[in-house]
């Protein structure tokens, strides 16, 4: 086949095995290892979460991260670098490159509010170097309300009282335009070289941060080692709670970024020689380490430290820990305010590029998409999506108040990733077969995975997701679906917030038609050969 020549000219590929690891460990290393895993650990059994969370990891987690790979890079060899294609590659079906938009979609939107909040990070980061939220005379609970109202002044883009609705809007087109112009320069030379730089020292100040919480001296209210304990110490009760099951499940999908289609994307440019087995689990494990370890040892001790355990029930919400509440902690550190400034711009800029590293990668699939597909210029298709991500970002920010936000991270950030799992487990196992996959993923695999795996993959990975889906779906999609508890004044943004979605879905929807009428060369026609869809490709 003609496959191998073409794609090797068209389609870039990553500069080297570390740049590669550090991309893909800055894709999974986000907000979701800092500000969501303490949270959802402590409110969900403190160390009991540990137990339902590390057998999702190994039967979930590691699984379809070994997958998301496989289908990647199996994509990329016939140039296509997102899901339409690599499902359309798969599965000898009409529909199949269809399915495949919420693989496009979905990280676009959860791009455009990821990006909101890394806006109020830059924000927080900057405010501490100007030391704009210290409040040094006032007590802890004083000042976290002032935090607290500083942070919705950034929030509301209607809120000018503390220093105008733009200044947060401000932050945020910083943020995109700085994601518009990581893109643009491509995967060698603009996500890689990012990554070569953030990750190490994302790194380096989580690891100080961890140090400096650690050795804090206890206050009257609590102490590091109370922090600890709050977090670690177990609930056996949790175990039978399937909540808590739910909560690891999805805690797990959200770390390492899977169900979305990022991996995918970023998979797509390895060529067929180079190993995914070993470098998928490194950069897991790498995530692992961030969210456990650092995740787990910064801003609950550090707010139990000053708030004590009762008093953290004020700021348990995973903005108010990780900005109010950790905010107030910069402004009490012992020692001169200069120490607390620049500790505070250390956690916020740490989180900052977590999560920048995190929006290159959800802008990537839709990059791939209009270049592959379309053949569109990438400084051109980069201005498009950051263009897109800014407006449809500023939907968020407008109508934060009404729960846009939650809406849209709700179905696309969390429901929608078990989805997305969920029909590309059943892709594979039926239509593209568990051993020629199996196969696939050990085309020039430096490491042989234990045949334990496969049963898993065949059998244990399906069932839990599907559980897990049902369950969810029954649950909480439907009651959610149907609005159960909403404030009846935010019941109007809330529909919105859906129909923005379906929209854009149709809107992809009709792009993968026009796509696939346009160039029918590059797209495999329905009656392909079976060689080419069972992991031979170019037999
Ligand atoms: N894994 C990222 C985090 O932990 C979030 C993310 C999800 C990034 C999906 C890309 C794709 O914050």
């Amino acid at each position: 086949m003609s496959v191998e020549t073409t794609d090797r000219h068209a389609r870039e590929y990553w500069g080297t095995r570390v740049g590669l690891i550090l991309a893909m460990a800055g894709n999974a290393v986000g907000l979701g290892n800092f500000l969501r895993f303490p949270v959802q650990a402590a409110q969900n059994g403190g160390g009991t979460f540990m137990i339902p969370y590390f057998i999702a990891f190994v039967l979930l987690g590691i699984p379809l991260m070994w997958m998301e790979w496989g289908i990647g890079r199996y994509g990329g060899r016939f140039g296509h670098g997102t899901l339409p294609g690599m499902f359309d590659r798969m599965w000898r079906n009409r529909a199949a490159k269809y399915i495949g938009v919420i693989g496009i979609i979905m990280p676009l939107v959860v791009l455009t509010y990821y990006t909101v909040i890394i806006g109020w990070l830059l924000a927080f980061a900057v405010f501490s170097l100007t030391g704009g939220y210290f409040f040094p005379d006032l007590t802890v609970a004083a000042a976290a309300t002032e935090v607290s109202a500083y942070l919705s002044s950034l929030q509301d883009i209607r809120d000018t009282s503390l220093h105008g609705g733009w200044v947060g809007f401000a932050f945020y087109a910083i943020t995109i335009a700085l994601i518009t112009w990581v893109v643009s320069r491509g995967i060698r030379g603009g996500i890689e070289k990012l990554a070569l730089f953030a990750v190490p020292t994302l790194f380096v100040m989580a690891i100080f941060l961890m140090i400096r919480v650690l050795t804090l001296p206890a206050t009257e209210l609590g102490s590091p080692v109370e922090g600890l304990a709050f977090i670690w110490t177990p609930e056996w009760a949790a175990l039978g709670d399937p909540t808590v099951w739910l909560a690891a499940a999805g805690q797990v999908f959200f770390t390492l970024s899977l169900g979305i289609g990022t991996l995918h994307t970023y998979a797509s440019f390895l060529s067929k020689e180079d190993d995914i087995t070993l470098t998928g689990l490194a950069t897991a494990s790498t995530n692992e380490f961030a969210e456990v370890v650092l995740g787990g040892t910064i801003a609950i001790p550090a707010a139990v430290t000053f708030f004590g355990v009762a008093g953290l029930a004020t700021v348990a919400g995973t903005f108010d820990l990780g900005i109010v509440a950790m905010a107030v902690v910069f402004q009490s550190l012992p020692g001169p305010e200069i120490w607390g400034r620049l500790a505070g711009f250390t956690w916020f800029f740490l989180l900052f590029l977590a999560g920048i590293t995190s929006s290159v990668a959800l802008a990537s699939p839709a990059m791939a998409f209009m270049q592959e597909e379309f053949g569109f210029r990438r400084t051109n298709v980069a201005l498009g999506v950051g263009g897109l991500a800014l407006f449809l970002g500023l939907l968020n920010v407008v109508w934060y108040e009404g729960g846009f936000l939650d809406e849209w991270d709700y179905w696309a950030g969390t429901f929608g990733l078990v989805v997305l799992a969920f029909i590309e487990i059943w892709i594979i196992r039926l239509a593209f077969g568990a051993d020629a996959f199996w196969k696939e993923l050990h085309s020039g695999a430096d490491l042989l995975i234990s045949r334990f795996f496969l049963f898993v993959m065949k059998w244990v990975t399906p069932l839990f997701v599907t559980g897990i889906l049902v369950w969810w779906g029954w649950e909480q999609a439907i009651p959610t679906l149907l609005m159960d508890g909403v404030a009846p004044e935010e019941i109007g943004t809330r529909w919105f917030a859906r129909l923005t979605l379906v929209a854009l879905l149709l809107a992809g929807i009709v792009l993968i038609r026009t796509a696939w009428r346009r160039n029918p060369e590059q797209h495999a026609p329905v009656d392909r050969p079976r060689t080419v869809r069972a992991g031979g490709g170019d037999r």
